[in-house]
């Protein structure tokens, strides 16, 4: 069945080719028969690895979201030249957690029971951090980056093999499994982005550094750990 999927694309890519198909209209029918293709069934661990995977980082991404709320809210106006970069990394905030917003409801995942305490927790984090100063607001986002950039490090690790055997990764695989696999790539590196971002814009000048950063992480990797049971 899956060969034939590959087949079919190959396919349908060379008659493409030679009617000379704009891009545009080409990718978006070749992602249509990729998105509806058979999807090999993944065993029941497998699974429900997968479902945690989307409901702790859709926990994430909300949490997230709202600590560059609270910062945005509170230093925007006092400090204009970190109105756009807050801006900047609250913007690819968003956009991750609709995305994991999206995946949720795609694959029919429940969301972490505890969401309200992510959203307000982590607003209370922002804002408060950034009432500090701004220099404890960046302190506060390496430390959250550094935390998210090892977890989703760890989750490709897992999903590349734990799932790899390999025809659920590549060619004629199991589609959710290479999106989430694209997906969780692409915004580890503009969480690590926003850690570089932390500290060019003076993070490390925090007082008190080493409290807040320590202190920050831990409170992470707590939430991490909850939201996937939870
Ligand atoms: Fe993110
Ligand atoms: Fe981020």
């Amino acid at each position: 069945m899956f060969k034939h999927s590959k087949k079919l694309l190959q396919g349908v890519e060379a008659s493409f080719e030679a009617i000379n198909t704009p891009l545009t209209q080409k990718n978006q029918i070749l992602n249509m028969i990729k998105e509806h293709q058979p999807v090999k069934q993944l065993t029941k661990d497998q699974r429900a690895y997968f479902n945690r995977v989307i409901r702790v980082d859709q926990a994430g991404e909300l949490g997230a979201n709202y600590i560059y709320a609270g910062q945005y809210l509170v230093l925007a106006h006092k400090y204009p030249h970190l109105k756009d970069v807050l801006k900047h990394m609250w913007d690819q905030e968003i956009h991750h957690h609709s995305t994991f917003n999206k995946l949720q409801l795609k694959h029919g995942v429940r969301p972490s029971l505890i969401t309200p305490l992510w959203t307000l927790g982590a607003f209370a984090m922002g804002a408060g951090t950034a009432l500090i100063s701004p220099q404890a607001a960046m302190a506060c986002t390496e430390a959250v980056e550094t935390v998210i950039g090892g977890h989703y490090n760890d989750q490709l690790r897992v999903l590349n093999t734990h799932f790899k055997n390999r025809e659920l990764i590549e060619g004629e695989g199991n589609y959710e499994i290479n999106e989430i696999i694209e997906t969780i790539k692409q915004f580890r590196d503009d969480e690590l982005e926003h850690l570089d971002t932390a500290i060019k814009y003076d993070s490390k000048k925090a007082v008190p550094y080493i409290l807040l950063t320590e202190g920050i992480k831990n409170i992470c990797r707590i939430a991490i750990f909850a939201a996937e049971r939870i």
